[in-house]
């Protein structure tokens, strides 16, 4: 838990304590106070988003917003904005996306990011390159100096097809950086993760610095066998962050 008001006295109401999900929840509620009536809206994925999604959709059955057409970035956040009702498309119905609100699992000064230890990576990056403004919701825990140095997954969206050599192919890129490769596997079994598109997701750990994210990026994505990685360098035009002094928005 985090203390939201930490210059409390005696006088002062004591200090308001949010646990990490309402944290989420602060940071998605601000984020959807810039969706407008009329937008094209990427619908995120991840407990973070999910906390968008249904503040949009309560928005729109009270009526304060209108004529909202969502984009999902997952088949769960498909699953969850079909239940709440929320009117749904497509990118090749709407190519051009107004506002994208999703989480992160890390956030730079720069505010680059890791996303997908969710495993939407693919469809996030897709929507959310496509969107004109790209708010990136978070609680303070997600701030890092540098994007894998936090010494968690970094995912990388492969093809199933030897996928052992493609495991290898990425160590040996990153074999300064101490990396370390694993497939994911899903749930609780032994089987790999299957993500929305059929494919699997290799995470990669590094001992040291990955060195510079572009070229790190374009190295990946050479590897044949490679989907996309879940690197998010210079796509977020916004960062929202709750944390215990409150709630903080930055704009590139
Ligand atoms: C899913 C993602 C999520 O946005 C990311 O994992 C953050 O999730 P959460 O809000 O649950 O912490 O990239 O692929």
């Amino acid at each position: 838990s985090l203390v939201v008001s930490s210059t409390a006295t005696q006088s002062s109401p004591p200090p308001v304590i949010l646990s990490q999900d309402e944290l989420k929840k602060v940071a998605a509620y601000k984020a959807v106070e810039f969706v407008e009536s009329g937008m094209v809206v990427g619908l995120g994925t991840g407990s973070t988003a999910k906390h968008a999604v249904d503040k949009i959709a309560e928005l729109l059955h009270s009526g304060k917003l209108k004529n909202i057409v969502g984009i999902p970035t997952s088949k769960i956040t498909h699953e969850q904005a079909v239940s709440l009702g929320i009117p749904l498309s497509d990118l090749n119905a709407h190519p051009i996306v107004d506002l994208a609100i999703d989480g992160a699992d890390e956030v730079d000064p720069q505010m680059n990011l890791v996303k997908g230890r969710g495993g939407s990576l693919l469809r996030e990056k897709m929507v959310e390159a496509a969107t004109k403004k790209f708010i990136v919701i978070v609680d303070e825990s997600k701030l890092v100096n540098h994007l894998g140095g936090s010494g968690l997954a970094m995912p990388v969206e492969i093809v199933p097809f030897c996928w052992e050599f493609t495991l290898k192919r990425l160590e040996m890129l990153f074999i300064e950086a101490g990396c370390v490769g694993k497939l994911r596997k899903g749930g609780n079994s032994e089987e790999p993760y299957v993500t929305d598109n059929g494919n699997y997701i290799i995470d990669l750990y590094f001992k040291k610095d990955m060195g510079d994210l572009k070229d790190a990026s374009d190295a990946i994505l050479r590897l044949a066998g490679v989907v996309e990685h879940g690197m998010f360098i210079d796509m977020a035009t916004t960062v929202i962050v709750a944390g215990k002094l409150g709630v903080s928005v930055t704009n590139k």
